[in-house]
């Protein structure tokens, strides 16, 4: 398991470096024959450690006996938006990486983290050293508002904003203005109600969580009290699902601000629709229209904070400050609805409405962007195309999770889509459209091209000497884990 490292001095490693620039592929592959496993073992190999890499290894592994899966990550820890998504004070969610790790730990799995695939080593690289290839990256990048202002300071996604706070190392020097009453969250999706719910919830709660020190610090001195989630259509077509908007509504020293008028008549309305939908909206009609119960009426006269959902509002510029160097605004244009139910679309009705702001959280979702030029890849939709896992036209190559469906859904949806792939490929495996009888070497092959590249690559063992210096650490202070930000650090970590 897990034996991807070695060592070498600055010097060598600079001259690796330059002997990267003119590597000899064939004789490395040559090399890395002598020293591969039998010919017999299936070599698969996995690109990404998310849920979706994780469930794919798991159910090759766990229907297959002799089958090796390798898993290759970008970043130095493993487990995706588990670690770098799913919001601190939501802890229960994160027990799926028990299972993940299960599945790290096997004798037939190695885990190879800090290696870009489509960077540090090629699509076509891989798919020459395994029999199968699985790609489960994700959604690194996010949908953009495209209006001006944008990119005025002030201005963020929800995916930085996220990644800010749970410790993602790119995006720790983010510092966001935190100065300024009134908050603005463009969208109307869970990743929204996560923002709006960090923003608002109390320090004192958060501190027991692993949101990183830094913003935990950060958001304590906040001046924000208020949080506007802003939708363009309406509130029957809310992107964010029922257990997270209560959750909402009872939080703790703050109140909703919910408009009455946005409500009347729905009662009517959600007869018909589908359940989850009608209970959904049924909570929201209760919180806006009903008398409060004496406990949420007390806690709604003590709040300090407060937060609220805005509908029939589509962003057209961000206003800037008076001296033109930051964000002071949003401009909306309002809308009105055409057609009916989850399809229906906003038409501007050629008003608007400003409101002030500091801080504009952009959360209309993520995107899943091609990590190889060869790769068949839907740009509209972000996605690969592909038949159950299946990639089109590419035998031998598969795709799971957010790369394969879109940036939505929960971990059980990425389970249930990943076993899919996994299903595909051990059909195909059996049925001889990937082609065992032809000897792949796996990782053995890549492993002096990757070092003369200069890659120092993080073994399965490696994190787990990270997670127990982040757990210690976390446990001095009374939090669950403290995550380690710096690469060096880890790097330390890693060699003892
Ligand atoms: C902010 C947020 C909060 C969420 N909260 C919840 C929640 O509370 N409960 C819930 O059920 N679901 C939640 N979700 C949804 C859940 O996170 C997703 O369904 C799931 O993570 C998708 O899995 P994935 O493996 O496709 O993608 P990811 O989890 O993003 O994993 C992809 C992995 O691939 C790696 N990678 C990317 N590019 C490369 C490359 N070129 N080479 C190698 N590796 C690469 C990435 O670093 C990452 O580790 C949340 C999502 C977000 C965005
Ligand atoms: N606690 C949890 O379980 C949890 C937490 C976080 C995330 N997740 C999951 O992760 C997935 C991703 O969440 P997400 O919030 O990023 O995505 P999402 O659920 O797709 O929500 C995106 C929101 O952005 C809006 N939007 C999209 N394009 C827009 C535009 N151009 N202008 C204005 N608004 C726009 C959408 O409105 P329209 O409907 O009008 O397009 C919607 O309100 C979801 O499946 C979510 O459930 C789950
Ligand atoms: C997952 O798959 C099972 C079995 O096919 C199904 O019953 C369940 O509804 C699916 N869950 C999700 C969230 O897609
Ligand atoms: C990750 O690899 C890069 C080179 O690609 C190296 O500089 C860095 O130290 C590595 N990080 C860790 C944590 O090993």
């Amino acid at each position: 398991m897990g034996a991807c490292r070695w060592t070498w001095g600055v010097s060598s490693w600079r001259t690796f470096r330059s002997l990267a620039a003119r590597r000899q592929p064939a004789v490395l592959l040559g090399l890395g024959k002598l020293l591969s496993t039998a010919p017999s073992t299936p070599q698969v190999c996995i690109v990404g450690s998310g849920p979706a890499g994780f469930y794919t290894a798991q159910h090759i592994l766990k229907h297959h006996k002799q089958v090796q899966v390798d898993i290759y990550e970008k970043l130095p820890v493993p487990f995706g938006l588990v670690r770098f998504g799913v919001a601190p004070d939501h802890p229960e969610v994160k027990n799926v990486i028990n299972s993940f790790t299960q599945t790290a730990r096997s004798g037939r799995c190695a885990f190879y983290g800090n290696i870009t695939v489509g960077k540090d080593v090629t699509l076509e690289e891989l798919q020459r050293a395994y029999h199968a290839v699985v790609l489960s990256y994700g959604a690194e990048d996010n949908r953009v508002l495209g209006i001006p202002g944008e990119n005025l300071p002030g201005v963020h996604s929800a995916r930085t904003f996220v990644g800010w706070y749970n410790g993602l190392p790119e995006n720790q020097n983010l510092e966001p203005d935190l100065s300024s009453e009134t908050a603005v969250i463009l969208g109307q999706g869970n990743v929204a109600l996560d923002v709006a719910r960090i923003l608002l919830t109390s320090p004192d709660l958060l501190k027991k969580t692993d949101i990183t020190a830094h913003s935990l610090e950060a958001i304590a001195h906040s001046k924000v009290k208020r949080v506007w989630l802003v939708g363009r259509r309406g509130p029957l077509q809310v992107a964010f699902t029922i257990k997270e908007l209560r959750e909402m509504i009872n939080l703790p020293g703050t109140k909703p601000l919910l408009y009455p008028s946005d409500f009347e008549g729905l009662r009517d309305v959600i007869k018909d629709v589908p359940r989850p939908r009608k209970r959904l909206t049924e909570l929201l009609i209760k919180s806006a229209l009903e008398k409060p119960s004496e406990k949420e009426a007390a806690r709604w006269v003590s709040a300090t904070r407060e937060w609220g959902l805005k509908f029939l509002r589509s962003p057209i510029e961000v206003l800037p400050s008076a001296n033109g160097k930051q964000a002071a605004g949003i401009r909306l244009a309002v809308n009105r609805l055409e057609g009916s139910g989850e399809s229906v679309v906003a038409v501007p009705t050629g008003e608007f409405e400003d409101i002030e702001c500091g801080l504009i959280l952009s959360s209309i979702g993520y995107k899943s962007l091609p990590i190889a030029p060869s790769l068949p890849f839907d740009a509209e939709q972000g996605t690969i195309p592909n038949s159950m896992g299946r990639v089109h036209k590419v035998p031998g190559l598969y795709c799971s999770g957010w790369v394969k469906r879109g940036p939505t859904g929960v971990i059980i949806t990425t389970m249930n889509d990943s076993f899919d792939t996994a299903q595909s490929m051990l059909e195909d495996l059996s049925s001889g459209v990937v082609d065992t009888s032809v000897h792949k070497p796996g990782f053995q092959s890549l492993r002096e091209t990757l070092q003369q590249r200069g890659v120092r690559c993080v073994s399965f063992s490696d994190w787990e000497k990270i997670n127990a210096a982040e757990t210690a650490k976390g446990g001095e202070v009374g939090k669950p884990r403290e995550k380690i930000l710096d690469l060096e650090v880890m790097i330390r970590l890693a060699s003892q």
